[in-house]
């Protein structure tokens, strides 16, 4: 795996830090609400993890699965909900745990799913942003680091499935999907 990849874009440890960081204000700010964080699978799994042991206020749990990459590297645009939430979220402080904010298409389409049912508040949580990529106007609430537009994978991220076991976020070589140096 080690061999694929071709720079660490954040280490364990730099990975330890953001999230405690993003865990410290998440804390603050969520004191005496109903947090129900809800986890966007499986890229935010990791983050999901580590993030809600970070979190001191106490919290409810979900994941939710869409698919819009489907396995590759460019967005299709099209958007499914492949697993739905179990809770519903009439009176919930719901924050979207997401793992990367890409072109943006996925979270403004779960954002409109979501809010209309009526939750008492609605944020976003991503680890990474890739502001460059934008194709729709959204930004999120906490995020982890800002990174260049590159394909990363590790803590989660994945390519066809693989490297999400990888404990950093490493910026994968072009030459493995078959792209450009
Ligand atoms: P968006 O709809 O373009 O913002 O895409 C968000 C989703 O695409 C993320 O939740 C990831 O699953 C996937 N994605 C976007 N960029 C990357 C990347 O660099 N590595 C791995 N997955 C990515
Ligand atoms: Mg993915």
């Amino acid at each position: 795996m080690q061999e694929d990849i071709k720079e660490v874009l954040l280490s364990r440890e730099q990975l330890q830090e953001t999230v405690a960081e993003l865990g410290r204000k998440i804390s603050e700010d969520y004191r005496g609400k109903n947090l129900l964080m809800v986890s966007v699978l499986k890229g935010s799994v990791v983050f999901m993890a580590d993030l809600m042991r970070a979190v001191e206020v106490p919290c409810r749990i979900d994941f939710m699965s869409v698919s819009s990459y489907g396995a590759g590297v460019k967005t299709s645009g099209v958007v499914k909900i492949i697993k739905d939430l179990d809770i519903a979220l009439e009176g919930f402080d719901l924050l979207v745990v997401e793992d990367i904010l890409d072109s943006g298409k996925t979270l403004h389409y779960l954002l409109e799913v979501l809010s209309a049912r009526r939750p008492k508040s609605i944020r976003i949580c991503t680890l990474l942003d890739k502001p460059d990529r934008r194709q729709v106007p959204i930004a999120a609430d906490y995020s982890g680091a800002v990174i260049p537009d590159a394909f990363v994978v590790g803590y989660g991220l994945d390519y066809h499935e693989k490297y999400r076991n990888l404990p950093y976020v490493g910026i994968l070589k072009p030459s493995v999907y078959g792209g450009e140096e």
